[in-house]
């Protein structure tokens, strides 16, 4: 039931600048209750009041008999209101997710991009894989059609020139509900992003990405994928303080790092076959190397950093992930691995 919710987004492209974003999850039931009131061009209101005692009420405003069939269908709202992480956070990505040597050359080859393929960069940040991506087409002397997309406006704006120009569109839009047609896509990938969606949308994720790829097509994913759970609490706590200390709350909130065994089972369950894991190198996390990056070079916050991660991380996995504790930084070892899938044919 919870896989047949759906995610609807507004207002997080430029024109809506003055409007607050928001993310929509709404249940098979309601979905039933949205196409009465889109179905009948009907408008509805959700007004959610504090008054001056802090005390908080909300009413539905809509016609009646809309009033009526909330009520029958005894609909509730649940609202979330949250500072957007990725409104502020502005890193090299590829020093944090420790891209080393020809990592991209990988990626690339696993998505097996021909000449005329029509290819999406999802949660494309600056647009580091799709660059490389252009120019690998450049040199083999193929001609692609590029698309990016990414949720947030900030970081599409961070693409450089050269890439934009080169891509078929950046768009801003949601990978639970990717802004484009059925079958349009030989290729998707999504490098170090699935892990921002939160547990409970990721299978969203991958029916998204299966109904927008061609048959045939391919889903290429690189993540952070811990091996055990006790390695996934640990760097996922770890990930929470530092995100906590940078201000980026729904950052704290929606992350989710899928460990390898699950991968498998989020591909197939959305229809996916021939789940391969192609890659498998070490994402080496260090504390001091978040200094400067994020959490503005102030020292007091690397210290609360160590001591939460000397407090938070098991004796019993220090070995496997190689943890180093040499004062200012504390580094550890997680598994990173890109993932293939085809969607049959
Ligand atoms: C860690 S960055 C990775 C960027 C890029 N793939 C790279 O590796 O350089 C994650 C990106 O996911 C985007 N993002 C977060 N939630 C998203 C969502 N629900 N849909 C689309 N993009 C999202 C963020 O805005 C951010 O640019």
């Amino acid at each position: 039931m919870r896989q047949a919710r759906k995610m609807l987004s507004a207002n997080f492209a430029e024109e809506h600048a003055d409007k607050i974003p928001t993310l929509l999850s709404v249940s098979e039931q309601a979905q039933k209750f949205l196409a009465e009131v889109g179905g009948a061009g009907k408008k509805m209101r959700v007004v959610i009041e504090v008054d001056d005692q802090g005390v908080l009420s909300s009413t539905l405003e809509a016609d009646p008999e809309l009033l009526e069939l909330s009520q029958a269908m005894k609909l509730q709202f649940r609202g979330e209101l949250i500072a957007d992480g990725y409104n502020i956070r502005k890193v090299d990505f590829s020093k944090i997710h420790g891209v080393a040597g020809n990592d991209l050359g990988k990626l690339a080859d696993a998505m097996e991009i021909p000449d005329g393929a029509r290819v999406l960069d999802l949660m494309c940040g600056y647009g580091a894989v799709s660059a490389h991506i252009l120019n690998r087409a450049a040199n083999e002397g193929h001609s692609i059609e590029l698309s990016m997309c990414d949720l947030h406006k900030v970081q599409l704006d961070r693409i450089p020139d050269e890439v934009r120009e080169a891509a078929a569109d950046v768009t801003v839009g949601d990978a639970r509900n990717l802004p484009y047609e059925d079958a349009s896509f030989d290729a998707v990938v999504i490098k170090m992003g699935l892990h921002e969606v939160p547990h409970i949308d990721q299978p969203l994720v991958f029916q998204q990405v299966f109904r927008v790829l061609k048959p045939g097509g391919r889903f290429v994913i690189w993540e952070v994928m811990p091996d055990t759970g006790e390695q996934q609490d640990a760097f996922t706590e770890q990930m929470q303080k530092k995100n906590e200390l940078a201000g980026y709350e729904s950052i704290v909130v929606d992350r989710y790092f899928t460990r390898g065994e699950q991968m498998p089972w989020l591909y197939e369950e959305a229809g996916f076959a021939g789940v391969k894991q192609v890659f498998e190198a070490n994402f080496h996390q260090s504390t001091l190397g978040r200094l400067d990056s994020e959490l503005g070079g102030d020292h007091h916050k690397l210290d609360d950093l160590n001591a939460f991660v000397r407090r938070c991380t098991p004796d019993a996995i220090r070995t496997e992930v190689d943890y180093k504790d040499e004062g200012d930084s504390i580094s550890m070892k997680v598994p990173n691995r890109i993932f293939r899938a085809i969607k049959p044919e």
